[in-house]
């Protein structure tokens, strides 16, 4: 989603700004543009589409300065053209702002500010912002921007120029992250630690409505009550990512083939001297009086939550809900101190997963998240946290992020299971031992991508398919079919294998593509007696189940069969299956893989 940069220093601006955009590409975006001060003016170049339609539009024009802001920009307000993208500037061009967020007020702003005779270029909300701080403006930017916050409702991270001083950055956030760091005599502004990593490790996160001022070399922090404040650097751990994909045709592959090593890290990160989630000690005292376990997050992650729901449930003997961050933030789940609501996240920044980690804490629920990018806003905001060792993902859809985050459930269901006396130690042992084996199980269907390959013929002329299972098949499904329709737009289906019959078989057509998850084997037989209802309808069919169950399958066409492991762990294993599929179909369909139409890698608006 969008993304900020800004740079202040001793070198041409423009090129770092481009550098710090291009990190920032793998969050999506549908425009891009920059602005620089030079010669008294504030210059800005935009471009819809691609970075490098940006750089098109700025190879002719000769720009030296050395301060400058830029912008990725996915569209909420207006359309993605050339006029909508940022940076935006006030009415005179004495302010130029960028901006991650929504102002939710921006409508009765915009009105007020036009009777004021204020004019406007875009239909942003971001406008609002830049004509609102040139109203309020008196000579003084902080006290401007310090009655600007004071009107804006919704959330914001914003970059600043000031055509009256060229020499300086101001930047503030609410609700969206925004960080900053140094580097000798030149300074940073990015809304992704991403793109700041080239540079320096130490960086200085702004918090809660913080206030930046940034010079060369120097930057100036202001608590939410305008006083200076001091701000620590904190260390990023994290590689630089170099956006190369080595020598796969795209980051998802890449991605894909990393699981193996990814599992084994996070395993290794989690588990340590037998102890399972040690960092959890104080979380642990509290397991017994526990009454119930909410699992929540958007898009995969909210899948992950469901597969850790069902295993949940099974082993740990707790009530336990999954539900969608935005439903949950507004929604009336009953909410208390016994209650345990785990967050999870690969950004550790999307809107709706943060707010509804707020409204827990509101509520005096204990809160777990789990996330895989270190020093995002959720990590901060979590009573405890797991961090998933997936390192940085760039393709949109998520493929290393939510294995992790499925074996990192997996081990606080077993964690949880055993200290509440669950389970014996020795069954512990046993279903530790199983997970242990699931990064080479794992790559052994990487290395049977062929087989994907083969069946993705099944999906890629057709235009519609379901995805079908029971218990943890049911979460794989819901996965299965998000992947297909992310990356090749093609209108997929989840549904429970029972649940056909009442309305959606309806649909079923002659060669509908029907994909039926079977991992679960003592519902084996009742998911087989609704592929047999699908089939004689016309579907066609390919069946992912466990070696185990092979010999019930002999008769079938289309059979990928997984490694045998748990029934409740088979769902990490069908995910890598169902990603290569993905991938195969997305590719002869010809699709933008790593960067699909409309969607964003980390979504910061509601
Ligand atoms: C976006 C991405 C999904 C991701 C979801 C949640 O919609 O396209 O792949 O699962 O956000 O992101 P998060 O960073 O919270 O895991």
């Amino acid at each position: 989603m969008c993304g900020i940069i800004g740079y202040i220093g001793k070198n041409k601006a423009v090129p770092y700004l481009i550098r710090g955009l291009e990190h920032l590409e793998y969050r999506g975006y549908d425009s891009s543009g920059i602005a620089v001060s030079q010669g008294g003016e504030v210059i800005t170049v935009k471009a819809s589409g691609r970075i490098s339609d940006l750089k098109s539009k700025l190879a002719g024009i000769e720009l030296t300065a050395k301060c400058g802001i830029g912008h990725t920009r996915w569209a909420t307000h207006g359309e993605p053209d050339d006029i909508n993208s940022h940076p935006h500037s006030s009415m005179s061009g004495l302010f130029t702002v960028v901006h991650n967020g929504i102002i939710e007020n921006y409508l009765p702003l915009k009105k007020e500010l036009l009777g004021q005779g204020f004019t406007f270029k875009s239909s942003t909300d971001t406008e609002v912002i830049a004509n609102l701080l040139e109203k309020y403006y008196e000579g003084d930017v902080l006290s401007a921007l310090s009655k600007c916050r004071r009107v804006l409702e919704g959330s914001y991270a914003l970059c600043i120029i000031c055509r009256d001083f060229p020499d300086t950055l101001y930047g503030v956030r609410k609700g969206s992250p925004l960080h900053c760091a140094l580097k000798r005599t030149e300074s940073f502004f990015a809304s992704d630690t991403v793109a700041l990593l080239p540079y320096t490790r130490e960086i200085f996160t702004l918090g809660e409505g913080e206030t930046a001022v940034m010079k060369k070399g120097k930057i100036t922090f202001y608590g939410s009550d305008g006083a200076e404040t001091e701000k620590k650097a904190e260390r990023v751990n994290l590689p630089e990512q170099t956006a190369d994909k080595g020598d796969f045709p795209h980051f998802m592959l890449k991605e894909i083939y990393e699981q193996p090593q990814v599992l084994r890290k996070t395993l290794s990160a989690l588990v340590r001297d037998g102890e399972l989630l040690p960092e959890l000690s104080e979380l642990k005292k509290s397991f017994f009086a526990l009454q119930k376990i909410c699992f929540v997050g958007c898009g995969s992650a909210y899948h992950a939550g469901l597969a850790g729901k069902i295993l949940m449930e099974r082993i740990g003997n707790i009530t336990c809900v999954a539900e969608t961050a935005s439903e949950f933030r507004y929604g009336n789940t009953p909410l208390d101190g016994k209650t345990l609501c785990i967050f999870i996240s690969q950004s550790g920044e999307t809107a709706d997963t943060l707010a509804a980690l707020m409204k827990a804490k509101e509520k005096k629920a204990k809160t777990l998240s789990v996330i895989n990018v270190r020093g995002s806003t959720m990590a901060g905001e979590s009573d405890n946290v797991i961090y998933t060792e997936a390192g940085t993902e760039i393709a949109v859809a998520t493929t290393k992020a939510y294995t992790a985050q499925l074996m990192a459930l997996y081990l606080f269901a077993l964690c949880f299971a055993h200290e509440r006396w669950q389970i014996k130690r020795s069954e512990r042992d046993r279903l530790l031992s199983q997970l242990s084996q699931l990064p080479e199980k794992v790559q052994s269907i990487i290395d049977r991508r062929d087989r994907a390959e083969l069946f993705s013929s099944l999906f890629d002329r057709r235009q519609e398919g379901w995805f079908i299972g029971r218990g943890s098949d049911y979460a794989s499904a819901m996965e299965g079919s998000l992947k297909m329709k992310e990356i090749s737009y093609i209108n997929t289906g989840a549904y429970p294998a029972g649940e056909l019959k009442h309305g959606t078989i309806s649909l079923l057509e002659r060669g509908t593509p029907v994909v039926a998850l079977c991992c679960e084997e003592r519902l084996f037989p009742k998911t087989f007696a609704n592929i047999k209802e699908v089939k004689a309808r016309g579907a066609r069919v390919l069946i992912l189940a466990q070696k185990k169950s092979s010999q019930a399958l002999t008769d079938e066409e289309n059979v990928f069969l997984l490694p045998d492991t748990e029934d409740e762990f088979a769902g990490l294993l069908q995910a890598v299956a169902l990603q290569l599929i993905s991938y195969f179909t997305a590719l002869k369909r010809g699709c933008d893989i790593d960067k699909p139409k409309n969607l964003a890698k980390s979504v910061t608006v509601e």
